[in-house]
């Protein structure tokens, strides 16, 4: 069989994806079509699409229909856009460049950047909530339910949080491995998940992608702090060298450009370990953790 190229896969299934998300993003005329515009500003164009690609991965594993896995790979990729706008306000990281163009609140202005990045917020939820997700109740709750902790004060924001606290001040591994956890390996752990819960798989399944996805966010976590360091502005769309100016916790940081790339493979085979219970189904979620640890954007 051959190999998998992540990065074509990726660049097909992006324009589907904002297909998808162009659908699902309402527009309306009146004083509120700055939020519409905004909302769109932010989701579409320049994206990689990896978080809804990892759903589709899942969910393929379990045959379900293409529909319901883009209307949850849309709602993951609202949340992400809402994270992003948020993190690039100036009272978070003050990021001017996003994706390749100035960020959501240099675009428009911060009261409308923080507004879309609310309504993002809940669109993602009554995405999920609709029928057309799934025809069980008891599938879209558990998507709700999974997705709200995920990013909650236990997960993403509580890893935002973390972030911030820890500007300028020494930390050890421990703390960045548990911040980078939660700010961006629950949102992969929700994404690698979705497929479960979709596709209604028992336990097992379901605890080992969570677990799967939960390692692939933070070498994600730890491969965007070295890009920060060693990556290129132009292939990135965002600034780099920003982390050690604002004093992040950063796995560069603690341990080093050679130590956080031996720990990124560490965590990476910690997480592949994960994917053995399912054989050759599991060929196209091991693929991404490759190229998650060789990625240059
Ligand atoms: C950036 O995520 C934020 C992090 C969690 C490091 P991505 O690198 O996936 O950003 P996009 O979606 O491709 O712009
Ligand atoms: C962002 O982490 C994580 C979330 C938005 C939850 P970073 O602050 O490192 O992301 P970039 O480098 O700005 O993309
Ligand atoms: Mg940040
Ligand atoms: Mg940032
Ligand atoms: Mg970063």
């Amino acid at each position: 069989m051959g190999t998998i190229c992540v990065p074509d896969e990726l660049s097909g299934f992006s324009g589907q994806m904002e297909g998808v998300l162009a659908a699902l993003l309402p527009s309306q005329r009146g004083p509120e079509e700055k939020l519409y515009e905004a909302m769109s500003y932010a989701v579409l164009g320049g994206g990689k699409y990896l978080r809804p690609y990892i759903v589709e991965t899942s969910a393929s594993m379990f045959g379900v229909p293409a529909a319901q896995r883009r209307r949850v790979g849309a709602a993951v990729e609202m949340i992400h856009a809402y994270s992003l706008v948020h993190d690039d306000l100036p009272a978070l990281d003050d990021d001017d460049l996003r994706r390749g163009k100035p960020s959501c609140h240099k675009a428009f202005d911060e009261a409308t950047a923080i507004l879309a990045g609310d309504a993002l917020h809940s669109l993602a939820f009554e995405t999920l909530a609709e029928p057309d997700t799934h025809p069980d109740t008891g599938v879209r709750a558990d998507l709700a339910a999974t997705l709200a902790a995920a990013i909650g004060p236990r997960g993403m924001v509580g890893g935002q949080m973390i972030d911030l606290e820890s500007e300028h001040v020494a930390v050890g591994a421990d703390v960045a491995t548990r911040l980078a956890r939660l700010k961006t390996g629950a949102l992969f752990s929700f994404s690698a998940t979705a497929g479960a819960i979709l596709g209604q798989a028992h336990r097992e399944a379901r605890e080992a992608l969570q677990t799967f996805g939960s390692e692939l966010g933070l070498a994600f976590q730890i491969v965007d702090d070295l890009l920060d360091v060693e990556g290129d502005e132009a292939a990135l769309g965002k600034k780099v060298h920003k982390d050690m100016t604002a004093g992040k916790a950063t796995f560069i940081s603690i341990l080093g450009i050679e130590g956080a790339r031996r720990e990124v493979r560490r965590i990476a085979d910690s997480a592949l370990a994960n994917l053995e219970m399912f054989g050759e189904r599991g060929r196209a979620l091991r693929a991404i953790a490759e190229y998650v640890l060789k990625r240059d954007r």
